[in-house]
C-alpha cells in the first residue's frame, strides 16, 4: 500500500547514461537513456495508468494497463517495459487507449469485492484509483462468475494480513521479496484464474521463509497485503519523517499517525540508507513505545531494598543532584561519573558527557560503545586516521569481492544485507570468515565462495595468514602503498607478515582453517578490482579486537582497497547511534571528534564555550568505574539508557559493583536489570518523542523528529538539562538544534552540520565542513585522513581464555533478526512470536557425547558463572564451539562471560568463553528467581504504577 504523499514514477531511475529527448503528448522530455516511457512521462508530470509497475521494482509488463501509442510502431506497447528512444513521439491518452484500459480494469473488478468504502485501503488503493480515473463503476463481465471472494485469509503474521480475494496477481509482492528483500519467499502458483500468491509452497506467512520485512506489503497496490493496525485503526492522517532507533543501518521512515497513535512505519523511499526498504524491527516492532511496562513517573528510594516512591520531576531531579553533590563532598570530585547511551540522540549524548565534564568536573564518562566497537575507533584511527567506516552502504554495489568477517548481516543489519545480496546475485564473490555457518554461507540463492570457519579467538592469526599470502605471492599494490602509506612501518609490517610463522600452513593448527582455503581466498580478495571488507562484533569483542581491526586496515591498504567506491573497511555498527555516541565524546579520554582531553588547544576551546576549567587527565572507563566502586572510591552514577547489569560481561562482578554505589540515577523507558540497583529513576523518552539526530554506520547523520509528546513530559535531553541546572552547572537549550550548533562549533568534522542542512539534504555523512560542505560519502579519497596510512605489525597473541579439560568448549555469542540487543524493546513486541527464548546451539557430535538432545535443558558453566539454556543441536556451529544469543535477561549469557577484554580499549571478550555443558533438568535457581522477579516487577508497574522491587 502506498505511503502518504508518495509519487510513484512507475519504474526505477536509470543512472549515469546519455540523455535522450523524445516527445510525450506533444511536450519535449529529456531523460537518461534506458528510462522507460512510463517514468519519462511521470518525470514530465504525467501519470500513465498502471498496476503491476512501481518504481522500486523492475518493470514486469503483466497488467497491460499502461499501454501507449508510439508513432511509427504497430500496436500498443506497454510503457513500463518500453524504453525511450531519440525523437520518439508518444501518446499516453486516446479513445482507443481508454477503451483498452477500461477492458483491463473491468476484468480485474469482475473478481474483486466492490465495497471500497469499507475496505481498509480505501483512498490508498491503486486499483480503486485507476477504476475511478477510467470511470469504471461496473463490469460487463459480471460479478456472478467464478471468483476468489471466499478464499481463506492468512492472518498468521502478527503485523500484516493477506486477503486473496483482494489480490490482482500483479506479482509486485513476489518481485519485492526477490528484488528488494532477497528472501524469495513468495511465488505465483497456478495459471490464469487459478493463479495465486503462495508463501514458501503453501505455508502460512508465519511458518514460511518470510522474515517479515514488509517489502511485499509496501509493494502491494491493493489491500490484499496490508498492515493489521490499518485494518484496526483506519488510514493515518499525517506523516513525520524520522530514523529507526534499532540498528546501525539507520533506515529512514515516515511515521504515519492517526490522532496520537502510530498506525504504521512506512520505509522512506527517499531514505539514503535504506531506499524504501526496512526490516521487521524498524518496520513493525514499535509497540514497545506504548507498552504498559513503560515507567511514566519519576521515582526515588533511599535504599535499593526499598519500594519505589513516585515523585514529581523537581523532587527526583533535586534529589539526584543533592546526592551527587553529597557524594562528591564526601568522597571527592572523581567519585561520580556518567554513562551515555548509543540508543539516544547525538544531542542527548553530547549533553551527558558535557554534564560529566563540566557539571561533575571530571572525565568519568563512558558509553555502551565500549562493549562493542571501541576497537574500531582505536584500530582505524591509528592506521587510517579516522575512527569510522570508510564507505556509504551503496558502495557495496560496486564491490567485486566482499569479505565479511565476524558479522551476520542478515540478522544484525538486515537492510544492508538485502543490498549486499542484490550485489551477490549480480555476480560479486563472497568470502565469509566466521566460526559459524551464518545464513550467507549457503542459501538456496546465494553461496559463499569461501567460508573460512575459524576457531573463535583466532581472527588475528587468520588475517595475518591472508596477508602473508598477499605479500609472499606479490599481490600487494606497491604503487598505491608507495604513494599513500608511510614507508618504514610498511616495510616493517611486510617483513613481519612474510615470516613463515604467519603462513596459512603454520596458522592452520591455530585457526582450524585449511591452508589451501586461506590461500585461495586471499588471492580472490587481492586480485579483485574492488574488494570490500565488512566486519562486526566478531572482530571487535576479543582480547585482540584492536589488533584485528588494524590487521584488516593493513590488508586493505596493502591491496589498494581504500579511497574509492566499492572497496573499504566497514564496521557494521550495532546500535542505532553507536557511531554518534562515540563521535560525541563519550569516551573518558576524548572530546567530540576524537580529540584527546590532554590536548591543550582542544580543551581550551571547550573551556571557553563551557565557561569552566576541565580536567586534563582521562577519566574512568566502565570497567575501571566498577573496580573503583568495589574499592570504595566511586559512589555515584548517572546512566542514560543503558542496561549495564545485563549487557556487561561477568554479571556477578557488575552487580557487586553496582550494589556498592550510594546513588545510581537511571534514565530509561523500562525498569531494566540495572534498575534493581538504582536509587532514582527518571522516565526516558522513545525515539518517537523527541527531536535530534542519529549517526549510522556510514557516518550518516539523520534527523530524529518528534512525532508524539513524551508521555512522562520530558525528552531525554531536557532531563539532562534539568539535572545539570540542579547540579549548579547551567544549561539553557530550548531545542536540540541549539545543541547541534554547539557540537558544530566545537567539532571540526561537524562544522557544517545544521538541522536546516540535514532537512534540506535528507542526511549528511561527516566530515561536513568547509572542505566538504555537503558531507563525505567516501573517506580517504586521494590521501588518508592521517596523511600517510600507517601499517602496524599485528602479532597473534592467543587469548588467556583457553579451553581446558574442565572447560573444553568455546562459547560465542550473536544476535537474531527479530530481537534486538538486550531485548528491552523487541521483547515487548509480537517479535517474540519468532524468538521467545535464547537457545544454545551445539554441534551434534558435542551433544551426543554429553547425552544432550534437541530441546534439553543444558547447564553452561564457565569460570565466571553458570546458567542454563535449552539446546538447539545444529551443524551451524563447528565441533568444539557453542553459540547463544543474549536477548533475554533470564538466559544470563553474560553470567558466564569473563572479565577478559581488548588490550587497547577494554572492549570485553564476549566472543570467547571456555565452558563445559551438562544436561540438567531445569533452569538454575537464580534464573527461576529472575523470571519471577521480572514478572512481579512488571506486574507491579501495570497495577499500582509503583514498583516494589
Ligand atoms: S498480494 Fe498484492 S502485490 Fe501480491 S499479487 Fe496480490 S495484489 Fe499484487
Ligand atoms: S514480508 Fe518480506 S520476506 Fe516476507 S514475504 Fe514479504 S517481502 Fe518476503
Ligand atoms: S535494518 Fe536496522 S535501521 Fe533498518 S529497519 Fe531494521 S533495525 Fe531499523
Ligand atoms: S504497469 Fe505496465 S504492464 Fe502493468
Amino acid at each position: 500500500m502506498y505511503s502518504i504523499d508518495h509519487h510513484d514514477h512507475g519504474t526505477p531511475a536509470v543512472e549515469g547514461a546519455a540523455q535522450v529527448t523524445l516527445e510525450i503528448d506533444g511536450a519535449s522530455v529529456t531523460v537518461p537513456e534506458g528510462t522507460s516511457i512510463m517514468r519519462a512521462a511521470a518525470l514530465a508530470g504525467g501519470a500513465i495508468p498502471k498496476l503491476c509497475a512501481t518504481d522500486t521494482l523492475k518493470a514486469f509488463g503483466s497488467c497491460r494497463l499502461c499501454l501507449v501509442e508510439i508513432d511509427g510502431r504497430k500496436g500498443y506497447p506497454a510503457s513500463c517495459t518500453t524504453t525511450v528512444a531519440p525523437g520518439m513521439k508518444v501518446r499516453t491518452e486516446s479513445p482507443t487507449l481508454t477503451k483498452l484500459r477500461r477492458n483491463v480494469v473491468e476484468l480485474y473488478v469482475s473478481d474483486h469485492p466492490l465495497d471500497c468504502v469499507s475496505c481498509p485501503a480505501n483512498g490508498h488503493c491503486e486499483l480503486q484509483d485507476v477504476a475511478e480515473r477510467l470511470q469504471v463503476t461496473e463490469t460487463r463481465f459480471g460479478l456472478a462468475g467464478a471468483n476468489h471472494a471466499h478464499a481463506e485469509h492468512d492472518v498468521s503474521n502478527p503485523y500484516f494480513a493477506f486477503d486473496p480475494s483482494l489480490c490482482i496477481v500483479c506479482s509486485r509482492c513476489v518481485r519485492a521479496c526477490d528484488e528488494t528483500q532477497g528472501t524469495l519467499a513468495l511465488t505465483v502458483e497456478g495459471r490464469g484464474f487459478d493463479s495465486k500468491i503462495s508463501a514458501s509452497a503453501h505455508a502460512s506467512f508465519l511458518d514460511s521463509e518470510c522474515v517479515s520485512c514488509g517489502a511485499c506489503v509496501e509493494a502491494c497496490p491493493t489491500a490484499a497485503l496490508i498492515e493489521k493496525p490499518i485494518i484496526a485503526m483506519g488510514q493515518p492522517t499525517r506523516a513525520v519523517t524520522t530514523t529507526c532507533a534499532y540498528c546501525g543501518v539507520g533506515c529512514s521512515f515516515k511515521v504515519e499517525v492517526k490522532g496520537d497513535q502510530v498506525v504504521r512505519m512506512a520505509p522512506n523511499r527517499d531514505g539514503h540508507a535504506n531506499q524504501g526498504h526496512a526490516c521487521v524491527k524498524g518496520r513493525f516492532a514499535f509497540g514497545y513505545t506504548t507498552h504498559p511496562d513503560r515507567v511514566l513517573k519519576p521515582m526515588i528510594r533511599a535504599r535499593i531494598s526499598d519500594a519505589w516512591r513516585e515523585v514529581s520531576w523537581d523532587e527526583a531531579i533535586n534529589h539526584a543532584a543533592s546526592e551527587f553533590k553529597r557524594i562528591q563532598a564526601k568522597y571527592g570530585r572523581d567519585s561520580v561519573g556518567g554513562i551515555t547511551s548509543s540508543r539516544c540522540t547525538n544531542e542527548e549524548t553530547f549533553l551527558v558527557q558535557k554534564l560529566v565534564r563540566a557539571g561533575f568536573g571530571n572525565n568519568n564518562v563512558d558509553t555502551c560503545a565500549r562493549v562493542c566497537h571501541s576497537p574500531t575507533g582505536y584500530g582505524l584511527k591509528n592506521t587510517l586516521g579516522e575512527s569510522a567506516g570508510t564507505q556509504a552502504f551503496t558502495s557495496v554495489m560496486k564491490a567485486d569481492v566482499i569479505m565479511i568477517i565476524g558479522a551476520n548481516p542478515t540478522e544484525g543489519h538486515p537492510v544492508f544485507a538485502s543490498q549486499l545480496k542484490r550485489r551477490l546475485r549480480q555476480g560479486a564473490k563472497l568470502i565469509v570468515a566466521d566460526p559459524r555457518a551464518i545464513a550467507l554461507v549457503r542459501t538456496p540463492h546465494i553461496e559463499a565462495d569461501f567460508h573460512l570457519q575459524l576457531k573463535p579467538g583466532t581472527n588475528v592469526a587468520l588475517i595475518n595468514s591472508i596477508a602473508h599470502v598477499v605479500v609472499t605471492e606479490n599481490l600487494t599494490k606497491e604503487d598505491y602503498i608507495a604513494a599513500r602509506c608511510e614507508p618504514a612501518p610498511y616495510q616493517k609490517w611486510r617483513h613481519f607478515i612474510a615470516e613463515p610463522k604467519n603462513s596459512p600452513e603454520a596458522m592452520e593448527a591455530v585457526t582450524g582453517v585449511p591452508a589451501d582455503l586461506v590461500r585461495r581466498a586471499a588471492r580472490l580478495y587481492a586480485k579483485a578490482g574492488n574488494a570490500a571488507i565488512y566486519y562486526g562484533l566478531g572482530v571487535t569483542e576479543h582480547s585482540q579486537g584492536s589488533t584485528m581491526v588494524m590487521g584488516i586496515a593493513n590488508l586493505a591498504m596493502a591491496t589498494g582497497n581504500l579511497g574509492r567506491e566499492g572497496v573499504g573497511v566497514n564496521p557494521l555498527r550495532g546500535q542505532n547511534n553507536v557511531q554518534g555516541s562515540c563521535d560525541m565524546g563519550s569516551f573518558p579520554h576524548e572530546f567530540s571528534g576524537y580529540r584527546h582531553v590532554s590536548d591543550d588547544a582542544t580543551r581550551n576551546a571547550f573551556e571557553k564555550v563551557w565557561g569552566v576549567k576541565l580536567q586534563v587527565e582521562p577519566g574512568l572507563r566502565i570497567p575501571n568505574m566498577f573496580e573503583a566502586a568495589l574499592d570504595g572510591s566511586f559512589k555515584g552514577m548517572y546512566i542514560q539508557g543503558e542496561d549495564l547489569a545485563q549487557s556487561d560481561p561477568n554479571t556477578g562482578h557488575v552487580e557487586a559493583a553496582l550494589g556498592s554505589l550510594e546513588c545510581v540515577v537511571l534514565q530509561d523507558l523500562f525498569l531494566n536489570e540495572t534498575a534493581r540497583f538504582a536509587h532514582v529513576f527518571l522516565p526516558g523518552s522513545s525515539f518517537l518523542e523527541k527531536d535530534g539526530t542519529f549517526t549510522n554506520a556510514e557516518r550518516r547523520i539523520s534527523r530524529v523528529r518528534k512525532v508524539l509528546e513524551p508521555p512522562a513530559g520530558l525528552a531525554d535531553w531536557e532531563i539532562t538539562v534539568r539535572l545539570s541546572n540542579a547540579l549548579g552547572y547551567p544549561m539553557n537549550y530550548r531545542h536540540p538544534a541549539e545543541i547541534m550548533a554547539e557540537i558544530a562549533a566545537l567539532t571540526p568534522t561537524f562544522t557544517g552540520v545544521t538541522f536546516d542542512k540535514i532537512d534540506r539534504l535528507g542526511s549528511i555523512q561527516w566530515p561536513c565542513n568547509d572542505k566538504a560542505p555537503e558531507g563525505t560519502p567516501t573517506m580517504h579519497v586521494g590521501e588518508f585522513v592521517r596523511g600517510k596510512g600507517r601499517f602496524f605489525t599485528t602479532e597473534y597473541v592467543p587469548t588467556r581464555e583457553r579451553t581446558t579439560s574442565r572447560f573444553p568448549l568455546i562459547l560465542t555469542t550473536g544476535r537474531v533478526l527479530t530481537q534486538y540487543n538486550v531485548g528491552a524493546q523487541t521483547r515487548r513486541t509480537p517479535n517474540v512470536k519468532w524468538h521467545d527464548e535464547d537457545l544454545l546451539e551445539i554441534h551434534p557430535h558435542d551433544a551426543e557425547v554429553r547425552g544432550i538432545a534437541e530441546g534439553d535443558w543444558v547447564g553452561v558453566a564457565s569460570r565466571a558463572g553458570e546458567t542454563v539454556l535449552r539446546a538447539n543441536v545444529t551443524e551451524r556451529v563447528q565441533p568444539g564451539v557453542v553459540y547463544t544469543t543474549f536477548h533475554f535477561p533470564e538466559s544470563g549469557a553474560n553470567v558466564v562471560t569473563t572479565e577478559i577484554s581488548d588490550w587497547a580499549t577494554n572492549c570485553p571478550e564476549y566472543k570467547v568463553t571456555a565452558v563445559e555443558l551438562v544436561k540438567v533438568n531445569q533452569p538454575k535457581d537464580w534464573q527461576e528467581r529472575r523470571r519471577k522477579l521480572g514478572e512481579r516487577r512488571w506486574k507491579s508497574r501495570t497495577g499500582s504504577g509503583v514498583s516494589h522491587v
